[in-house]
């Protein structure tokens, strides 16, 4: 059984349709004190995967925590968790001395719950993957990248492809996999970031005027770091420029912003759904749970 959560109800259908298995939804109420109260389907097979990616995380995780614990108790003896979203993965240091180390204690915790957690492009910086903050391989991390690119390429003719363009040296990782299979070529930019609202973007020196470029990332949030590379790029002379994220987290008026910047489209997986969807990755996910079988 696949168990979700309505607001991500289009990506449950889908993925439930590629599992080939019954689909049913989590009822959620928020009581006037902010407490939530679920209520699952009463008897659950032995197997479930519960669809719940981490986009807002602080209520979700409470979620996980009260949905993972009672699937136990209705019957489900192998949980998995597919969170097409895993938040607080950036935090995967103490920066400070006495700051958090979420991204070994949100892991851990999601382990603590669930058999396997399956996730898609979670920002693993300074370690190569997840098994390094969850015991025994039990995390799956699976890439949209190449989806992305696919789809990239299907925008143009075969013999005038856009240049990918990553905004920082760990976007290097979604360039290739994104140009892998398409031909597609790519440079990465030189990031700064001082603060969360405060980035700026370097280009590599590289003549690139008239040419159509995708800025491709994981995951957008305030915008700062496209809208940083957007005006690098128009001072070069391209001709376009879109934006490919793996995840549209875009709070507040971010896509306003990007369309200020002069991007001309926005497209996403829908790992985090968002006006911006244009890819799915639940063929993606479904294969990831089979294998996993
Ligand atoms: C971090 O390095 C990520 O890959 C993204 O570049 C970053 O999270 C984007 O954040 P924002 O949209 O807030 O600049």
């Amino acid at each position: 059984m696949l168990l979700a959560f309505a607001d991500e109800s289009p990506l449950a259908h889908a993925l439930a349709r590629e599992m080939d298995c019954e689909l049913a939804f989590v009822e959620t109420h928020r009581f006037p004190d902010g407490e939530i109260r679920l209520r699952l389907p009463p008897a659950l097979p032995p197997r479930v995967v519960m669809l719940r990616g981490l986009q807002q995380p602080n209520d979700r995780l409470v979620q996980l925590l009260l949905a993972g614990r009672t699937a136990r108790e209705l019957g489900a003896r192998h949980l998995t968790l597919a969170s097409p979203y895993l938040a607080y993965m950036r935090q995967d240091m103490a920066f400070q001395p006495g700051e958090a180390v979420s991204q070994r204690i949100v892991v851990g915790f999601l382990g603590s719950l669930f058999d396997r957690v399956i996730t898609i492009d979670p920002h693993l910086h300074r370690i190569a993957s997840l098994d390094e903050v969850m015991q025994g391989s039990r995390g799956v991390a699976l890439t949209a990248a190449p989806l992305l690119g696919a789809w990239i390429a299907s925008q143009w003719p075969a013999d005038s492809l856009p240049l990918l363009v990553g905004p920082d040296e760990e976007a290097e990782q979604w360039v290739r996999a994104a140009g892998e299979r398409t031909g597609l070529q790519g440079l990465v930019c030189r990031k700064t970031r001082r603060g969360d609202r405060d980035v700026t973007v370097e280009l590599p020196a590289q003549d690139i005027t008239g040419r159509d470029v995708v800025i491709i990332d994981d995951v957008a949030s305030t915008g700062h770091t496209i809208v940083q590379a957007a005006a690098a790029l128009r001072e070069r002379g391209v001709a376009s420029i879109d934006v490919a994220v793996v995840h549209a987290l875009f709070g507040g008026d971010a896509i306003e912003r990007l369309m200020q910047a002069g991007i001309r489209q926005v497209w996403s997986t829908d790992a985090v759904p968002h006006s911006s969807n244009v890819v799915t990755v639940a063929p993606l996910l479904a294969r990831a749970i089979a294998d996993c079988d």
